[in-house]
């Protein structure tokens, strides 16, 4: 692992609103950044908005705007779902910015003078939804004779135009060895056959400029064509940190370490980026990761399609963190998920309310009310405590290992093994019984729960970062000291911790 980290989500698509498939994506990315930053990296974490291209065009047009004015109102709403959703990015980038027209240029006369780069005509089908060119037995046919792609379902049209390619086939076999040298390059392990597959298939060379229409970057040289709207967009990982200028300070971040994406734009991320950049001298990615989708009554969320539920709906009645550690929680990360209400409350009462807040409440107050507030000094462990707080003390490593594959759902799962051992050794401790018998024991067994809830309250940081801020507020953990290096040493005892005050309401269960 470096001490320098990028992470990326995808860039959005300024044809519609953001809805929870978009928050989603940014949130795991915010918690995979929030992470790193955690544990001592530096991190660079990337977000931004796709604003070229057909489709775009023609929402811009739709809605009766020139494409700047609409992708400027749009992009706001992304920025605005950044801010509503407690990202924590470093950067927004807008491929209208001219510093990305000058990266795209640049990387694209790289691709020339390699000779990747060449002249010809596209004859073949192209998909608007998707901005994707389609080999005829990718696509099929509806009983009403029109043609759409297999895929995902979206329409397609024949187009013929003059058009620039770039020799995809040439990458073919280096990517092939790319993968199987290094596993991990490509995850989850699925995805990974799934594209190897495609590339063993056979890989034909890819159509990068377009003729029929202006809204896009300029081919250099040749301005009748714009920059096919796929190879601008995954240009703006390297705009973002300063190319061409390598010596920017921000360029020591590349290769990046993963490019989050959805599993539709796996291709785009897994075959064409990695070959344009072994094309142009570059290093490629350490790391790409395919996300399901969020689905509506089993099918996918769709700023297309219109089936959306709105973040800011879910936060304004779930509160932030809530909504946060649902979207990582409900849905091992990878696999699609279908998006109900109902299942969201039940998680929310479940696993916040009952067991990390009843964790936190029950052993806060009985601080409060029998030892006037004061943390304890740490004593002579039994063996049940002893249990229980290394399990507590081990996780920041168990963790690390699932961060590291972006198995985002099994690390938040090793805290709640913690919090469901520490709620059962409450039950079995019953401090409230030694008040009388045993005030010692019962300090004792007190100063152990604080000290599991304290890493359990660090490590979930990256996914409810102002639930735990407050939650390790009330066990008297300052700001310097709630990393997970700071980890390593002890609260001292005597200390006077604030008034507890509950962190997470109950929510009434509705059937669905
Ligand atoms: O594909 N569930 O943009 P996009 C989960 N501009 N995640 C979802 C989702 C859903 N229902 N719908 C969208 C593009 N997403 C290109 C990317 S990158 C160089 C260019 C997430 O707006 C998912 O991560 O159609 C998807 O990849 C991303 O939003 C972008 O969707
Ligand atoms: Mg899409």
């Amino acid at each position: 692992m470096t001490s320098t980290f990028y992470v990326s989500t995808p860039i959005f698509y300024v044809n519609g609103s953001p809805h929870i498939g978009h928050a989603n994506t940014v949130v795991a990315a915010d918690v995979v950044a929030r992470w790193h930053r955690l544990d001592g990296r530096e991190v660079f974490f990337l977000t931004g908005t796709d604003e070229h291209g057909q489709k775009v065009a023609q929402a811009a047009q739709a809605a009766g705007l020139e494409p700047q004015a609409f992708t400027d109102r749009v992009a706001a709403e992304f920025q605005a779902m950044m801010t509503l959703m407690g990202v924590s990015n470093d950067q927004f980038i807008r491929t209208t910015e001219p510093r990305h027209y000058a990266a795209c240029q640049a990387l694209w006369l790289r691709l020339q003078e390699r000779g990747d780069i060449y002249l010809g005509q596209y004859e073949g089908w192209y998909s608007v939804r998707d901005e994707a060119f389609y080999a005829e037995d990718e696509t099929a046919l509806r009983p009403d004779g029109t043609r759409y792609a297999a895929a995902s379902g979206a329409p397609v049209n024949w187009v013929v135009e003059p058009s620039y390619f770039f020799r995809l086939s040439a990458y073919a076999d280096r990517l092939i060895a790319h993968y199987e040298a290094l596993p991990d390059a490509l995850l989850p392990s699925g995805r990974r056959s799934e594209v190897l597959s495609f590339l063993r298939g056979g890989v034909t060379d890819l159509s990068v400029s377009r003729t029929s229409f202006r809204w896009g970057i300029p081919v250099p040289k040749d301005p009748a064509h714009v920059m096919y709207v796929w190879l601008d967009a995954l240009t703006n990982y390297l705009t973002a940190i300063g190319y061409p200028d390598v010596s920017s300070p921000l360029w020591r971040f590349w290769p990046a370490d993963v490019h989050l994406v959805g599993k539709d734009i796996l291709r785009f991320h897994a075959v064409i980026w990695p070959a344009i950049l072994m094309a142009a001298g570059l290093p490629v990615p350490r790391m790409v990761f395919a996300t399901g989708w969020w689905t509506v009554e089993g099918e996918k969320m769709s700023k297309s399609i219109g089936n959306v539920v709105a973040p800011a709906t879910l936060v304004e009645k779930f509160g932030l963190d809530a909504v946060r550690f649902f979207l990582m929680r409900e849905v091992p990360f990878g696999n699609d998920g279908d998006f109900s209400e109902t299942a969201l409350v039940r998680r929310l009462n479940t696993e916040l309310a009952n067991d990390l807040g009843n964790l936190a409440q029950r052993t806060l107050s009985q601080v409060a009310k029998n030892l006037g507030g004061v943390l304890p000094a740490a004593g002579v462990l039994t063996e049940d405590d002893a249990t229980l707080l290394a399990a507590a003390n081990a996780l920041p490593a168990a963790m690390r290992t699932h961060m590291a594959r972006l198995a985002l759902g099994d690390a938040i799962e090793e805290a709640w093994r913690v919090i469901r051992a520490a709620n059962s050794y409450i039950d079995r401790q019953a401090p409230w019984a030694l008040r009388k018998t045993d005030p010692e024991r019962m300090a004792l067994v007190l100063r152990v729960l604080i000290d599991v809830i304290r890493p359990v309250a660090t490590v979930l940081q990256p996914v409810m970062p102002d639930s735990m801020a407050r939650m390790l507020d009330q066990v008297g953990v300052p700001e310097s000291g709630r990393t997970l290096a700071a980890l390593e040493f002890a609260l001292p005892g005597g200390i006077v911790l604030p008034a507890p005050t509950g962190v997470f309401p109950r929510y009434v269960e509705v059937e669905a």
